[in-house]
């Protein structure tokens, strides 16, 4: 009858060791041909559509249908619209996903350049004229908080509205 106890017992007491094991070994060398460290994103050169995948698309969706589940708004055929109410354009670059992002100032007026196109995911929604961003202007408006980030777009959102333009992302005003 204790049998089963006393293995119970080994195996608990062997575990540790088998997690120990377990660890990379500190002498490890990279892979031949991968010797170089990592460099960060904002220095690694990718293209803009392979920043949205590495810092946006994990929330957003690849195509910027974002996710209602995860109080992610969708961007897709509506982020344009924020450029046709006051106050929404330094919005876009003050949301924390964008201004907190490992990209740099460049990176970042490309990406937001990248989104806001009537062929690409802003789609229908932009307005008639775009000025597009620069890396200046990124610098600028991305050093100053949004503090109170609902209220904030909720009063955007109500300017929409007072434009008759149709809200559609099933987040309603604020969330
Ligand atoms: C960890 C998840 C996450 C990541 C990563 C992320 N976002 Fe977001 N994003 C959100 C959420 C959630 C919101 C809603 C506002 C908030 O809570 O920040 C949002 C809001 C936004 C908005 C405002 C849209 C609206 O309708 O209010 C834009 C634009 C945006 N993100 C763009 C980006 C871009 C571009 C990137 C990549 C550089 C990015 N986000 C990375 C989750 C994320």
């Amino acid at each position: 009858m204790r049998l089963p106890l006393i293995i119970a017992l080994a195996c608990a007491m062997a575990a540790p060791q088998a997690m120990a094991r377990a660890i990379p070994d500190p002498n490890q060398k990279h892979a031949p041909g991968n010797e170089e460290p990592q460099k960060p994103i904002s220095q690694a050169g990718y293209s803009t559509p392979v920043n949205y995948q590495l810092q946006c698309a994990g929330c957003h969706l690849g195509d910027g249908t974002g996710s209602r589940a995860n109080d992610t708004p969708k961007m897709k055929g509506f982020v344009g619209n924020f450029l046709k109410v006051e106050g929404g354009r330094e919005f876009l670059v003050r949301v924390p996903g964008m201004s907190q992002s490992a990209l740099n100032n460049a990176q970042l007026a490309d990406l937001l350049n990248w989104l806001l196109r009537k062929d690409g995911m802003a789609g229908a929604s932009m307005p008639e004229r775009y000025q597009p961003y620069t890396e200046e202007e990124v610098a600028r408006v991305r050093k100053v908080s949004l503090l109170n980030l609902p209220d904030v777009r909720a009063g955007l959102i109500e300017q929409m509205r007072a434009q008759g333009i149709e809200i559609d992302d099933g987040m309603d005003a604020a969330y």
